[in-house]
């Protein structure tokens, strides 16, 4: 699966750049439309056809490279299989069992309350030739091997909800065992829903604190900055389409440009202007340092819940 140069090296083309992550070490590169070749002839199981399960089939089937003949999904509720069936042409089951099997590529995206349960039916028909997606949060790469012990080969996944609109931010976390060629597949897998990033599994809690709660601190800001503009005298509908596109906009601006926030800031800050005299008020307001809690605060919470687990 992986693809080999003569030497023997595993590459991947185009390498646009790779990512230097929490682990302190390189891992990862982006390249999806490669990526997603190699995912082409292969048979996908999606068990549990929830919002994210969509979400990532939508994803994947969206540039035309991957067939909803590839496809399965399993849900127990038929009205989702129906859904599935009929919006995307995939096969679809009651069945979590009859979709692992066989499938070289299985998404897990149930519940965390019903994974345990969900693994141990379809545990003897996972095998090592089998490479296991899972977005449920809070559920560690451990417990779902001792479940698996047919295979290693395991990736947890914490995607968010823009990913429903291929606007995602999706973080990976993998056992060091796990070969490129898996990781890459892992990749593919998210890259059409987002941007993906790869930490270590210790990380996954400060993910959840900051990107998987982080879309409702920026509904809260778009709603505030759109307040504003309503309190000088703007009409609701336009102050909250410039709110939520000048979000959009800058966050696209620190991603596309690659400068720090920082510098981004401090060239719209021209002296004695607008701009700083705004900023002013922020600081006053404590806006950074209560987005720095935010984070903190969520982290915290997510390993309390998953202690509870
Ligand atoms: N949505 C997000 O933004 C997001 C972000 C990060 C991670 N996740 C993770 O993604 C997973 C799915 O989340 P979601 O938002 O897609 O949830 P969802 O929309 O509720 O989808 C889960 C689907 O699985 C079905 N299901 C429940 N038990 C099942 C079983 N035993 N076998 C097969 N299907 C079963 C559910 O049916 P019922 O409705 O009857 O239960 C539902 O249709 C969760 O583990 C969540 O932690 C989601």
């Amino acid at each position: 699966m992986c693809p080999l140069d003569e030497s023997g090296e595993w590459t991947i083309v185009p390498a646009l750049y790779s990512t230097a992550v929490g682990a302190g070490k390189l891992q990862g590169r982006q390249g999806d439309q490669y990526n997603l070749a190699m995912l082409a002839q292969q048979r996908i199981a999606l068990i549990g056809a929830g919002n994210m399960a969509e979400a990532i089939l939508a994803g994947l089937l969206h540039g035309g490279q991957l067939t909803p003949t590839q496809f399965i999904a399993s849900d127990i509720v038929q009205a989702r299989r129906a859904d599935f069936a009929r919006t995307y042409a995939v096969t679809t089951t009651s069945h979590n069992r009859e979709a692992a099997e066989g499938a070289q590529v299985i998404l897990l995206a149930v519940e965390p309350q019903v994974l345990d349960e969900v693994l141990t039916d379809i545990a003897p028909v996972v095998g090592p030739s089998q490479l296991v997606l899972s977005v449920a949060a809070g559920y560690p790469i451990a417990r779902l091997t001792r479940h698996l012990s047919g295979t290693r080969r395991i990736v947890r996944a914490m995607p968010n909800t823009p990913s429903t609109i291929r606007e995602g931010a999706t973080a990976l976390a993998y056992e060091a065992t796990l070969s490129e060629g898996d990781a890459a597949t892992a990749r593919a897998f998210f890259e059409p829903i987002g941007k993906v990033v790869v930490v270590a599994e210790r990380l996954m809690d400060v993910v959840t604190g900051l990107s998987g709660s982080g879309p409702a601190y920026v509904f809260v800001m778009i709603e505030a900055l759109a307040d504003g503009g309503v309190k000088m005298g703007l009409p609701r509908e336009t102050a909250q389409i410039l709110s939520a596109q000048t979000v959009a906009g800058a966050a696209r601006l620190v991603l596309e440009s690659h400068e720090h926030p920082g510098v981004l800031k401090g060239r719209v800050a021209s002296p004695g202007g607008t701009t700083i005299a705004g900023l002013h008020e922020l600081e006053r307001g404590r806006l950074r340092g209560t987005l720095i809690s935010a984070v903190e605060a969520a982290a915290r919470r997510s390993v309390e819940l998953g202690m509870q687990t």
